[in-house]
């Protein structure tokens, strides 16, 4: 389990105490440390913008908690084996791909998270961009070592589409579709994107990186104007902001059921629950892949986890596409 630092647990007792003071001397006992380091880690929590009333008599109360998505913030609502124990964080980072990937060679654990607050140039599926406007949204980078050959890499991004969905679902009561392969949705506007990069030989994936980006709070003027049609964000839908850590701590929480359940059972469950979550089964679909346009009807997943479309020339298995209802 990771060890929590004296910030965390001093921010912890801030919260837990809100909106009452907590004296020098409990925070003093309860972490162990003298009043000097305390008044040290309080000054570094003024910086990131939290408002720390210090009265001589009473002692220290939190007023204002800004909404970040630092360790911090997400070790407070957090509880996981693996997922998100172990997390580095940046206010600005060109993408959190290339970090993760960097981490994961040098040998990140399992289960090691990058976050960042904005990303410059977030990456798309398929090369395209990905807008990640500053403190609005989710941008994060996972990295897992499952220990499967590459030929059942597809597993994985079905898996993290549901674990995701799920953690979404839990903090916001809103009803989530998925849409194949692993794009989240909200009355057939996109909320999330998943992009799935590993490194592999034949029969050893040596790690995958979940490319998670959710879009929380952005207000719809922020959207660029050829999004607004096709894009949404948890606050326009439900009509109020989240709280970007706590989304996070339960996606991670989810993703890792989900993960467990996986390595512990295999493929038959999860593809099984997410063909009854996505709905697809029975529906029309246009499947636009490099090699050209397929049309069909969904039939579900193969054992693989590719998109298995009934057309006139047969069954064909379809393995990354971008598809549309007909
Ligand atoms: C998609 O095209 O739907 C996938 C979008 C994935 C975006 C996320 S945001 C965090 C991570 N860093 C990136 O540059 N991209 C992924």
């Amino acid at each position: 389990m990771r060890q929590r630092t004296i910030r965390d647990r001093l921010l912890s007792l801030l919260v837990e105490y809100q909106p009452k003071f907590v004296s020098g001397e409990e925070i003093s006992r309860q972490l162990g440390c003298s009043r000097a380091a305390i008044w040290k880690h309080m000054e570094e929590l003024r910086q990131q913008g939290y408002e720390i009333e210090a009265r001589p008599r009473n002692g220290y109360r939190l007023m204002y908690r800004p909404d970040r998505v630092a360790p911090e913030e997400i070790n407070l609502h957090l509880q996981s084996n693996k997922l998100g124990q172990d997390i580095r964080y940046k206010e600005e980072v060109i993408s959190t791909q290339q970090h993760a990937h960097q981490w994961a060679r040098e040998g990140a654990p399992e289960g090691a998270l990058f976050v960042a607050e904005q990303q410059t140039e977030g990456k798309g599926r398929l090369g395209r961009p990905w807008h990640s406007p500053p403190r609005t949204g989710i941008w994060m980078s996972l990295i897992l070592r499952p220990p499967i050959p590459l030929t059942e890499a597809s597993h994985l991004t079905i898996l993290a589409s549901l674990g995701i969905k799920q953690g979404i679902e839990r903090v916001t009561g809103l009803p989530i579709q998925i849409k194949w392969p692993n794009d989240l949705m909200i009355n057939g506007k996109k909320i999330c994107g998943i992009l799935t990069e590993l490194r592999g030989e034949q029969d050893r994936i040596h790690y995958v990186i979940f490319g998670i980006g959710v879009n929380v709070n952005t207000p719809v003027e922020k959207f660029p104007e050829e999004l607004r049609s096709i894009a949404t964000s948890l606050a326009i839908e439900a009509g109020q902001t989240f709280h970007r850590a706590t989304l996070i701590a339960a996606i991670l929480e989810e993703l890792e059921k989900v993960y467990e359940q996986y390595l512990a059972s295999g493929f038959g469950k999860i593809k099984k629950q997410w063909e009854d979550e996505s709905q697809i089964k029975g529906k029309q679909v246009i499947a636009r892949t490099f090699q050209g346009t397929i049309q069909g009807i969904a039939e579900g997943l193969n054992s693989q986890g590719a998109l298995i479309l009934q057309t006139d020339r047969g069954w064909v298995p379809v393995l990354t596409a971008d598809i549309s209802l007909k």
